[in-house]
């Protein structure tokens, strides 16, 4: 997380976004107050009756239907074999363990529980809103976050009538059947901007800061906007957010009438974030982004005048979008040739169908800042796409019917570490057959299990464990999960905070998924010892070979646990059937029962003592040797920075070693959407493996670095490969002992589409990296962020934005790329760089 303070922000890119956003929040507060006779929509019709190839070449049709039956093809055919969902039917026994009141405190609410009827009929919203806010939770304006709220928000199937907002609160997952997807259809004088609200504005703007947004879902819900007058200004979902979000699995229906003024997703600032698997019919914009950095992955628009309205950004990976019928695919332009708003996009495995113009972009040789609108686009396919780049003064790249194997524009740094400017066609990177299905990046949803029967889940409280932030629960677990891997069965654990004292192994053949983020928390002296780590939760052991599935859950420290290895991957897979793990984060400080907190590791910058009680972790996770075929996706690993449970959200020291360590000797490793935060030696590093698909990546240096130094707390040890700053900082200038955000190391085929590698502050203080007067200048937190070192081919990025950084990257100890050269929005911009 960080918290863009306006001082922060250059003064173009927070007057444009400021300028569009408001735009549009005024619109929607006009409609609010305006908006009163109902119009009725019946005869709008939005879907085309066309079959469009989709990007992996299999076809979807969509038809027209009336506008009570608009669903899309999957969501008709669920509907037809509508079944029961297990997590709808299964004993609801989930607690917030750190809640004042535990024992009453629900998590799970079924909104017909609440009095929603979701009967086509009646007004749903107030019930609605009532599962949201029930039992004191964490509401926008009356709270900033906590952990000790959490909540899942459930629609059976139905269609729920909503006349105004629902307005999303702290920690919230909102889930539908996926069986039946329910539909929340806006009544035509619908008042609120979206259908859900996720950070509803207030007298001072956003009522949670949307860099603080940690923690929530959307998923397996229809929006429905099509009764608002094409003319209104009507959104379906606003999503500020931050890491650890997502949205999966919905469908966006929205006028396509001539004007129309409607939007699916509304984004204009956070720090993101992830999202996957939605579709948009119609509107003005399908989506409008604007956010730090985000991973989007299979999105489908048909019908949009702008599928996509980027309207800020510093750097944002598109992977499988498809996008057809439109008039413009990506709108990048925002700002013009002498204020860019966007810092870069990398587009990759997409489609765009019968759409006039593919993308728009402002940038040229000439436009401001000069790194701005850096593009990547990699394996694009065009069908009667007659444009496929529009820039400044007209047509750039020709389109048609024909396949974009790799084009570009921005910054490169290739042969002879050249800077360039280019703009035109690239050598893609080349990709592993072994990440590829189809020549395509191979992709997986989390599961949802939604074919599988409630017999074949086993709940974790009901096998004996508690969950209650007290008791010793390791015991029960092994046994639990040691017991369903040889059973099949899926093991559910119910929310709850799970204490162990030593290792959890999660057996091959294991599908472990949480309820609203269940914490697994290492406590004690197994966990104390920094010459001695221990992994709280194990996946496999070294030499064992299978399949392992885990979704929604967070694994923690409680206290000094200087020896806790959060995640250690052992287990070895195919790279037909990799193993996968979905919004599994780590959480280390910063929560309640952390003992982690303001009052235990308060921030110390007038001092150079290291407080011993508040050395965290020896590592997030350990991807180890004997690891191979892995699939990871949105995925935070974050040593807390400040208190969520703190109204003022105040700053805290927590000291972790390492961040995500891959040692794995075969790789075949997918990073789609991940971020690694204020772990002391590096965020990311690579040592002697290959084959990884990175993207987006984005990474904070600690910000109470370089007081004490990177090498202060965590000795180095050789077997771990650390880098040794004592010896690689001899006479290097600068804050030279800072952790990595990135380092590569003896290793092939490391390939980066997007990153975000930020250093905002030294000591607290953001003096380093403040650009309020020069956009980009003050690269000064730390003298290099990201190294590649020994043996390196295939070791490529695209779209690499710095924060703070004196040199952008550095081999082998020497400085290839300088941050002012390549200034842009706010961070630094290489758009293509490759190691060799
Ligand atoms: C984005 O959020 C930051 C911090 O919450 C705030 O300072 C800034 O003004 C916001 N920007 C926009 C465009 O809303
Ligand atoms: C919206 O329309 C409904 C149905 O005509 C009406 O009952 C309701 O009062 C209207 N609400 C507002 C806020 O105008
Ligand atoms: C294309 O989209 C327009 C709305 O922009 C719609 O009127 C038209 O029917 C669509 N065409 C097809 C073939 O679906
Ligand atoms: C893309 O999303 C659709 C649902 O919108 C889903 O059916 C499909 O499996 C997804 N494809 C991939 C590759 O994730
Ligand atoms: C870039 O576009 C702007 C706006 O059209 C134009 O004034 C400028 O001359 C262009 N620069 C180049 C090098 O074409
Ligand atoms: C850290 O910042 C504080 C002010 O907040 C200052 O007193 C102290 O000297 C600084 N320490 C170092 C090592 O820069
Ligand atoms: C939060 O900050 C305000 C203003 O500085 C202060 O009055 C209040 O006591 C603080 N609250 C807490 C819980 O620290
Ligand atoms: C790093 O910190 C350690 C411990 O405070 C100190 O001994 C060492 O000199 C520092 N190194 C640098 C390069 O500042």
């Amino acid at each position: 997380m960080f918290e863009i303070s306006s001082a922060k922000m250059p003064f173009f890119h927070l007057a444009i976004s400021l300028l569009s956003v408001i735009g549009s929040v005024t619109g929607a507060k006009v409609s609010i107050s305006q908006v009163s006779s109902v119009v009725s929509l019946a005869t709008s019709s939005f879907a085309p009756a066309v079959t469009y190839a989709g990007p992996t070449g299999s076809a979807s049709s969509v038809s027209a239907k009336s506008s009570t039956t608009k669903v899309s093809p999957q969501v008709v055919a669920a509907t037809a074999a509508a079944a029961p969902y297990w997590l709808e039917s299964i004993t609801h026994q989930g607690i917030s363990a750190f809640n004042s009141n535990p024992a009453s405190y629900q998590v799970f609410r079924n909104v017909k529980s609440f009095g929603a009827k979701g009967d086509g009929v009646t007004d749903d919203t107030a019930a609605i809103q009532s599962a949201m806010s029930a039992g004191g939770r964490c509401a926008p304006g009356s709270c900033s976050s906590t952990t000790t709220t959490p909540a899942i928000v459930y629609f059976p199937a139905g269609t729920y009538i909503v006349s105004s907002s629902i307005i999303d609160y702290y920690y919230t997952q909102i889930i539908g059947n996926p069986n039946s997807m329910p539909v929340l259809k806006a009544t035509p004088n619908f008042s609120g901007f979206g259908i859900i609200d996720g950070d509803r504005y207030g007298a001072n703007g956003l009522q949670f800061g949307a860099t603080n947004l940690f923690y929530r879902q959307i998923r397996n819900l229809i929006f429905d906007l099509t009764a608002i007058p094409a003319s209104s200004s009507a959104t379906g979902v606003h999503w500020p957010t931050a890491q650890a979000t997502s949205l999966q699995n919905c469908v966006f229906k929205m006028s396509d009438a001539p004007g129309t003024q409607h939007q699916g997703l509304f984004i204009e600032n956070g720090s993101g974030g992830f999202m996957n698997d939605l579709v948009f019919y119609g509107g003005l914009n399908g989506a409008v982004f604007g956010n730090q950095q985000f991973t989007v992955r299979n999105l489908t628009f048909y019908n949009a005048v702008t599928a996509i309205d980027q309207i800020w950004d510093w750097g944002w990976t598109y992977m499988g979008i498809s996008i057809n019928n439109c008039t413009t695919g990506l709108n990048m332009a925002g700002g013009g040739t002498t204020g860019q708003s966007v810092g870069s996009v990398t587009f990759l495995d997409s489609t765009f169908t019968n759409t006039k113009v593919a993308i728009v972009t402002a940038h040229n040789a000439t436009s401001f800042p000069a790194t701005a609108g850096s593009l990547i686009l990699d394996n694009i396919v065009l069908s009667n796409t007659p444009v496929a780049v529009q820039g400044p003064q007209g047509t750039v790249l020709k389109g048609g019917s024909l396949t974009i194997s790799g084009w570009g524009e921005g910054h490169e740094y290739t042969t002879n570490y050249q800077d360039k400017n280019f703009e035109g066609s690239i050598t893609r990177f080349s990709r592993p057959s072994s990440l590829t299905n189809n020549g395509l990046y191979y992709a997986r949803s989390k599961p949802q299990y939604q074919a599988s029967p409630l017999s074949q889940f086993v709940s974790i409280r009901t096998a004996g464990a508690k969950g209650d932030g007290v008791t010793d629960d390791t015991a029960a677990i092994n046994n639990a999960l040691k017991s369903a891997s040889s059973a099949g069965k899926i093991v559910f654990f119910d929310a709850g905070t799970y204490k162990i004292t030593s290792t959890i192994t999660i057996p091959p053949g294991s599908k472990v998924v949480g309820e609203s983020y269940s914490v697994i928390m290492g406590a004690g002296s197994f966990f104390s010892s920094i010459t001695s780590p221990q992994p709280i939760v194990a996946v496999g052991a070294a030499g064992q070979k299978g399949i392992v599935e885990w979704s929604d859950m967070i694994v923690s420290t409680q206290g000094a646990t200087a020896g806790a290895i959060l995640i250690q991957w052992n287990l070895a897979s195919t790279s037909s059937s990799p193993s996968g793990m979905w919004d599994v984060h780590t959480r280390i400080g910063g929560f309640a029962g952390s003992n982690l907190q303001v009052a235990q590791c308060p921030t110390t910058p007038g001092s150079t003592a290291v407080n011993k009680n508040c050395i965290a972790a020896f590592a997030s996770m350990y991807i180890a040797p004997s690891a191979t075929c892995l699939y990871m996706e949105n995925t935070w690993f974050w040593t807390a920075d400040h208190d969520i449970e703190d109204p003022n959200e105040t700053q805290i020291t927590v000291y972790t070693g390492r961040g995500l360590y891959s040692a794995s000797t075969s790789g075949t490793i997918w990073m789609v959407g991940t971020a690694v935060e204020h772990h002391a030696l590096y965020q990311y590093q690579f040592v002697g493996t290959k084959n990884v698909f990175a993207g987006q990546i984005q990474t904070e240096t600690a910000y109470w670095q370089p007081n004490p130094n990177a090498s202060a707390v965590f000795p180095v040890v050789s077997s771990w490969n650390d880098p040794n700053f004592a010896t690689s900082c001899v006479g290097v200038s600068g804050q030279c002992n800072m952790g990595w955000g990135l380092r590569v190391v003896n290793s092939n085929s490391i390939l980066v589409y997007g990153a975000g590698l930020y250093s905002f502050f030294n000591n607290y203080s953001t003096t380093c990296s403040n650009s309020v007067v020069a956009p980009g200048n003050g690269g000064s937190c730390q003298t290099r962020i990201f190294s590649i070192e020994g043996t390196a081919s295939n070791v490529d990025v695209y779209n690499l934005n710095t924060v703070g950084s004196t040199q952008m990257v550095t081999r082998d100890g020497k400085q290839v790329a300088l941050y002012s050269d390549n200034v842009n929005v706010y961070p630094d911009t290489i758009a293509y760089y490759k190691s060799s």
